[in-house]
């Protein structure tokens, strides 16, 4: 099976399971959120009697478990040095996107339309909890390590040009999380670095502040002299990269919505896949992670359910827009 630089077309659990163990050096994605956009994909079967799309489950848990079935088999198929980002965003309880708790759809939705026997129990799941977040993210990632993989960073993703909301009893949300797991405690990890803050690169310079007190920048006396060195010389490549990341969202002008910006994958796919490696995106949707691994260098191999965004993406990527 060659994996390199193609879209398959179907349902993310099943194709992965046609891939052979350890065979690609990083995955990222962004999967289907819950109960917020019906991508009118086809219904498929779960082990679990679900006959639905990921992301249109009647709670929020079996939600979470579709979604590390299939993480489970993104871990087989990472080779041992691999990594996985994930991309995911929460959901406020209640709000149930203009769904009545009787499963009738007041004005116009993003979600699903108005003939699933299902519909009633999702919005009545997300009546539950109503007016509180869900804490989805932070239950995936909990249910990623029991199943064994390690999270390394929690990156947040600031949007300085978020939507604003019309709510006036909460703060407006300007941010999602993008998970770092590993497979493995060692891994592939290629080091990021950021520029150091001018106040440091003066302070450095003129040595003020520095040596009077125990303050040296948060360092060993002996490791600031040699920063303070590569710093004079003019050869440091900068501190390393911290996990607050300021991302504007950028639309497409493709039909497909929900992309995700191009910068917000550009470092983690430096950092760990090797030039020439394969980076999985396994809900690849309108095609940015093959835009931004072929910039890169990098291989790719993607899956996406709906074969009018299979095509949409080849375009685009073809376009290298
Ligand atoms: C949030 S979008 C991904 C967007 C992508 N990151 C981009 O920048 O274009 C999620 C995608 O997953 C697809 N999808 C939904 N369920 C799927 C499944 N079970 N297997 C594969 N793809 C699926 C949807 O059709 C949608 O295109």
């Amino acid at each position: 099976m060659d994996l390199k630089n193609k879209i398959f077309t179907g349902h993310a659990l099943e194709i992965l399971k046609e891939i052979p163990d350890c065979s690609v050096n990083m995955c990222i994605t962004s999967p289907p959120y819950w109960c917020l956009r019906d991508y009118n994909t086809n219904p498929a079967k779960w082990n679990d009697g679900w006959e639905g799309e990921l992301g249109a489950e009647p709670n929020f848990e079996q939600y979470i478990n579709h979604l590390c079935d299939i993480f489970d088999e993104v871990k087989r198929v990472l080779k041992d040095d691999g990594s996985c980002w994930v991309n995911i965003g929460d959901t406020y309880g209640g709000s149930c996107l203009g769904i009545t708790s009787g499963g009738k759809v007041k004005g116009k939705t993003s979600f699903l339309p108005d003939n699933l026997d299902y519909l009633p129990r999702v919005a009545h799941a997300r009546g539950k909890h109503s007016k509180s977040l869900l804490l989805i993210p932070f239950r995936f990632a909990v249910e990623m390590m029991n199943r064994g993989w390690t999270v390394r960073n929690v990156i947040i993703w600031h949007k300085p040009n978020a939507t604003p909301a019309s709510v006036k009893d909460r703060f407006t949300v300007d941010f999602e999380y993008l998970f770092f797991f590993t497979k493995k405690k060692k891994y592939y990890f290629e080091q990021q670095f950021e520029p150091i803050k001018d106040s440091t690169i003066r302070r450095c310079k003129t040595g003020c502040g520095i040596n009077k007190g125990a303050n040296y920048c948060g360092l060993k006396k002996e490791n600031f002299e040699k920063v303070q060195q590569k710093i004079l010389d003019g050869t440091i490549k900068g501190r390393n990269k911290r996990t607050v990341w300021q991302i504007s969202t950028k639309g497409y002008k493709g039909t497909h919505f929900a992309t995700y910006p191009q910068d917000l994958i550009d470092t983690p796919i430096k950092a760990c896949c090797p030039e020439g490696g394969i980076v999985l995106d396994p809900f690849i949707g309108s095609g940015t992670t093959a835009v931004v691994a072929e910039k890169l260098k990098r291989n790719w191999l993607g899956i996406e359910l709906n074969p009018e965004y299979t095509q949409l993406a080849e375009e685009r990527i073809n376009a290298k827009s």
